[in-house]
């Protein structure tokens, strides 16, 4: 076979991305660290890639090393004001000092203000659900960027808004574990002017801000193609998750199903689109689940499963969520993709096809800035703990070791060329050689 090699435009970003209380460690004053402590996580979170103890150094090391120019991490609210009149400068510093890391390495930085986590004492007041935390945020955010604009332009407010209602306030996986539809959407609205507030606030104190939300886009299609039913409720369930927040924020207006609220201040308040995507699902219309929209959701049965069962390899789906993204008409950045994979079978694939639909997407002329893989190391992954592993890099959580998957041998001649070729893929994942590169 001919060799083939597709190539991404000069100074794409591509990076790996991380959230502060999967990677630091010790995050002790925070609702995430509560619910941990309430037996809700499948473990702890403990000295998690022991990033807050310095190992942020070796592991930026490897992510440099390996040709990675960008990097996305988060700052913790929870570190940086642990009371609400309280402001932790050291907390701060330490956060330059990784930006400083970044710039070191000549890696370019992407910051997400809030990923999952609130403050206790945010969390004990009624968090997202209480009307004050939108301007509490703004303030937090006004001064963490403040502080760390010498080293970032480049800023998530929120992360996976979407997710973080529906987890915490309809499935009830995530704390605070409510299953209130109504309480659900207060949190929505409350999300939506956070990152109204924020973005208004890293404008006023950075000119040059370039600001988004990260976006989780669940594909979502019918069971049963030629089912009518299934196809509503595809439809339906994708845009309830899906077009919330990006709508909001184009055109100020909220709406979840029979509600509605205008929130004008939201409208053109996203510089960028931040998209994670990680699988597509398949909707049965079920009049039994009223509370999911009347449909059930799983894979297809010849579905390629990740490890646990989690995610199924659709790259697909991936290509429909960039057109989706490329609706709202900016720029875009996959500020997340990747697959839990611990035996590291499945990555090599789902890497290489992923980014064949990334390129597509870019050839098509899709304004695509970069690519930041979930994620560098293995880290604490939320309710489901230490049992799922993302990582390029494994990690002993015991003796803090890490030991580099092929996966990370591949991102890296990916980085290191800006291109994706059929030597790769023969090297890495020949399986899908005739599917990437066909005769
Ligand atoms: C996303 C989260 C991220 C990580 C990945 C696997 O929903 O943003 O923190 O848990 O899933």
């Amino acid at each position: 076979m001919a060799k083939a090699k597709i190539q991404f435009p000069r100074g794409f970003l591509w990076g790996t991305a991380t959230a502060a209380h999967q990677v630091e460690g010790n995050n002790t004053n925070n609702n995430w660290h509560a619910w941990e402590e309430a037996g809700k996580t499948a473990d702890k979170s403990g000295l998690a890639c022991d990033w807050w103890g310095g190992r942020w150094r070796e592991d930026f090391d490897r992510a440099a090393e390996t040709g990675q120019n960008a990097h996305r991490l988060s700052v913790e609210w929870s570190r940086i004001q642990p009371a609400r009149d309280r402001w932790d400068e050291n907390a701060l510093d330490h956060y330059r000092e990784m930006l400083r890391g970044l710039r070191e390495r000549n890696m370019t930085a992407l910051v997400t203000l809030h990923h999952f986590t609130n403050p206790l004492w945010v969390e004990e007041t009624g968090a997202w659900e209480n009307d004050e935390t939108p301007e509490l945020f703004a303030e937090f955010v006004r001064r963490t960027v403040d502080a760390l604009k010498e080293y970032a332009n480049l800023w998530v407010t929120i992360n996976e808004p979407n997710v973080y209602a529906y987890s915490g306030y309809v499935e009830g996986t995530f704390p605070p574990g409510k299953k209130d539809l109504n309480i659900a959407f207060k949190v929505m609205v409350n999300l939506v002017r956070g990152h109204a507030l924020a973005y208004k606030a890293i404008h006023e104190v950075q000119r040059e801000a370039r600001v988004g939300m990260a976006h989780n886009y669940h594909a979502i299609a019918p069971k049963k193609p030629k089912s009518p039913l299934d196809a509503w409720v595809a439809k339906a369930q994708s845009s309830v998750f899906n077009d919330l927040f990006p709508n909001a924020a184009q055109d100020g207006k909220v709406k979840f199903l029979w509600k509605n609220v205008n929130l004008p201040e939201a409208a053109g308040t996203q510089d960028f689109i931040g998209l994670n995507y990680y699988t597509r699902a398949y909707a049965a219309f079920n009049v039994k689940m009223a509370g999911e929209l009347f449909g059930k959701l799983s894979f297809l049965e010849d579905a390629d499963l990740s490890a646990t069962g989690f995610i199924s390899n659709d790259p697909a789906g991936f290509g429909e969520a960039l057109k989706w993204a490329n609706s709202f008409g900016k720029q875009i950045i996959i500020t997340e993709n990747g697959v839990e994979d611990a035996p590291d079978e499945m990555r090599p694939r789902y890497l290489a096809q992923h980014i064949q639909e990334l390129w597509r997407a870019v050839n098509f002329g899709i304004p695509i800035k970069g690519y930041f893989h979930w994620s560098l190391v293995d880290n604490f992954e939320w309710e489901r703990g230490w049992t799922q592993r993302f990582g390029l890099w494994e990690l002993d959580v015991k003796t803090q070791k890490r030991r580099k998957r092929k996966s990370a041998a591949f991102y890296e001649e990916i980085c290191k060329t800006n291109s994706l070729s059929s030597e790769m893929v023969k090297k890495y994942c020949p399986e899908v050689i005739e599917k990437i590169f066909p005769d």
